[in-house]
């Protein structure tokens, strides 16, 4: 494989990762073995990848943000179907960068992905931290971030279950969430958005792993640590990492 060369593995469009230089043998065997960044964040995907995907495998995420998905998908040479129902501005020329909302105006949950679910080894899902992000992505309805919790709840709830009918077993999916604290209504008592999602998940997903993931500046702003300041409350600062396998 040479220079920005892409290949389209499949008539779906999925897009899959560029490589600069080195032979295509080479290319495999980093994408296959190389150890997992370490970084906040990306590292987190990069892990994930790591353990849960193989070269050529598609990767599903359609809250894709700044897409940091993308990126470890083309360093591990992973196929990818990202999505967001709004992509940034600065992103609109990244190929293979979709926009689809989750939700319907009648709240409805629509899922994206291809049809080669067949295909599909992990869905990412890193959604808006409920309240701690209104407002900061779009002033939008559908927008996760914008919902009461009970609305919040059903739409990620149905999300998570709408993979879960897609995936074939042995395939992954991983949600990334931090319980919301001092945006919650009665800040004594943190909304831990990882544990609803635990209790609503369907049958077809066992849990793997509920990790605690490393502190970064993400988990412990500025406006919470005023906030438990403030109220003597304990700080909640941690963003809770939930992996089920189909079975
Ligand atoms: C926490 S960010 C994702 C960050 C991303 N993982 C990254 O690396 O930058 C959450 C994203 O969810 C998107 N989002 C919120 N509601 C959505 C919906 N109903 N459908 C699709 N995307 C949605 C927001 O636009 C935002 O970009």
């Amino acid at each position: 494989m040479s220079g920005t060369e892409r290949h389209n593995h499949s008539d779906e469009a999925c897009s899959q990762g560029s490589s600069e230089g080195g032979t295509a043998g080479q290319e495999l065997g980093a994408a296959r073995t190389s150890r997992p960044d370490s970084t906040p964040h990306v590292g987190i995907v990069d892990n994930l990848l790591y353990l849960f995907t193989e070269p050529f495998g598609i990767v599903v995420d359609p809250f894709g943000g700044g897409a940091s998905t993308i990126t470890v998908c083309k360093k591990r040479m992973r196929r990818y179907w990202v999505s967001d129902r709004k992509v940034p501005e600065k992103l609109k020329h990244e190929i293979g960068y979709r926009e689809h909302d989750l939700v319907a105006p009648d709240g409805t949950v629509t899922i994206s992905g291809p049809s080669r679910w067949g295909d599909v080894q992990l869905v990412y899902l890193d959604p808006p931290y409920w309240r701690q992000a209104e407002g900061q992505y779009s002033s939008d309805p559908t927008d996760l971030a914008n919902m009461p919790l009970e609305q919040f709840n059903a739409a990620l709830s149905g999300i998570i279950k709408g993979y879960a009918g897609k995936l074939k077993a042995g395939a992954h999916i991983a949600l990334l969430i931090q319980p919301t604290q001092w945006k919650a209504d009665d800040r004594g008592w943190p909304v831990y958005h990882d544990l609803d999602m635990i209790a609503a998940a369907p049958k077809r997903l066992r849990m793997k792993y509920h990790i605690i993931c490393d502190l970064s500046t993400q988990q412990s702003n500025a406006q919470q640590v005023d906030a438990t300041k403030e109220t003597g409350e304990l700080l909640v600062r941690s963003r809770r990492l939930v992996v089920w396998e189909v079975v």
